[in-house]
């Protein structure tokens, strides 16, 4: 199968999983289950699923890696509604859709935040728990990027730098725990689920570290260069809200070669993890990150 076919296909797989393994809007109560169905259907490109599930296919096993590609998914969709939040990113417009909390209202978008965070540890521990060093595993890397030394601490401090002068070393803070530690996470995960992950841990970080950062300085030049139809969401929202970027410090070509000098350093990674296949599906994946328009 070619690349695009396969990448069609994983999102399709990580879709039709929802579904099934998040609870149904009708749930009661409602009004939450329906947020938090709202924000996780709206479509979104399930990078750190597809990662999971690309970094697991490098060695073969029988575990299945879906469950854990879904609990990633449910993290980065409720740091997405808080991070949305008028207190936060105050942004109208996520996957093309109101954000949640113009669709609901603010205080159900901060508790479907609340619950898909929750979730994605008890179906990590439901899910695997007849494998409990795997479950084990997975919840301590999973939590440990989500937690105040990373995911949270880098949005801490990207709140703390608006309106501030930040130097390249804070931005890379920001940037490495913010994004870079969740897209790391989604790498030692697959790795985790297929037994790779304790032989070749520091490469798995790694190159998780280089393409989150990569990721996070295009996310930023397409707030700059985009449009909002392109992108699901507003354009211009780091300038509004005195952001510091990467590419606001350098300028948009300066960031855009720091962007592919760290991509570069992820698939060389990955094709030396990828041993046998000379271009794995991850290492086209990694490219494919850095070329996206949206
Ligand atoms: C957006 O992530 C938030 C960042 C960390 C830059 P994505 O660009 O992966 O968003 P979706 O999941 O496709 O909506
Ligand atoms: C988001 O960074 C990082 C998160 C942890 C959610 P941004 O604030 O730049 O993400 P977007 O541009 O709103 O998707
Ligand atoms: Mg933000
Ligand atoms: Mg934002
Ligand atoms: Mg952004």
């Amino acid at each position: 199968m070619d690349f695009e076919h396969k990448l069609a296909a994983q999102q399709k797989r990580i879709e039709v999983a929802i579904k099934h393994q998040v609870p149904s809007p009708e749930t009661r109560p409602s009004n939450l289950h329906s947020a938090m169905r709202y924000s996780m259907d709206a479509g979104g490109k399930r990078l750190r699923p597809i990662l999971l599930l690309a970094a697991f296919e490098l060695s073969p096993s029988t575990i299945d890696p879906v469950p854990a590609a879904i609990a990633i998914e449910c993290i980065h969709t409720y740091s997405l509604i808080h991070d949305d939040l008028p207190s936060i990113d105050n942004s109208d417009l996520r996957r093309g859709k109101p954000s949640c909390h113009n669709q609901f209202n603010e205080s159900t978008a901060l508790l479907a935040g609340d619950a898909l965070l929750t979730y994605a540890f008890e179906h990590l521990s439901n899910s695997y728990i007849s494998t409990p060093e795997v479950a084990v595993n997975l919840i301590q890397i999973l939590a440990s990027a989500s937690g105040s030394l990373h995911l949270i601490g880098g949005q801490m401090e990207d709140i703390e730098g608006e309106n501030k002068n930040l130097s390249i070393e804070d931005l890379d803070f920001i940037n490495e725990n913010k994004t870079a530690a969740l897209i790391t996470a989604a790498i030692c995960m697959g790795a985790t689920l297929n037994g790779s992950y304790k032989k070749f841990s520091f490469e798995y970080q790694n190159m998780g570290k280089s393409l989150g950062l990569a990721f996070q300085i295009i996310d930023d030049v397409l707030d700059i260069v985009s449009d909002s139809k392109t992108l699901g969401k507003d354009v211009g929202q780091d300038s509004k809200n005195e952001k510091n970027t990467i590419p606001q410090k350098l300028g948009v070509n300066k960031a855009k070669e720091l962007a592919r000098k760290y991509t570069e350093n992820a698939a060389n990674l990955s094709k030396l993890l990828s041993k046998s296949e000379e271009s794995s599906f991850l290492t086209q994946l990694i490219y494919n990150m850095e070329k996206r328009i949206h």
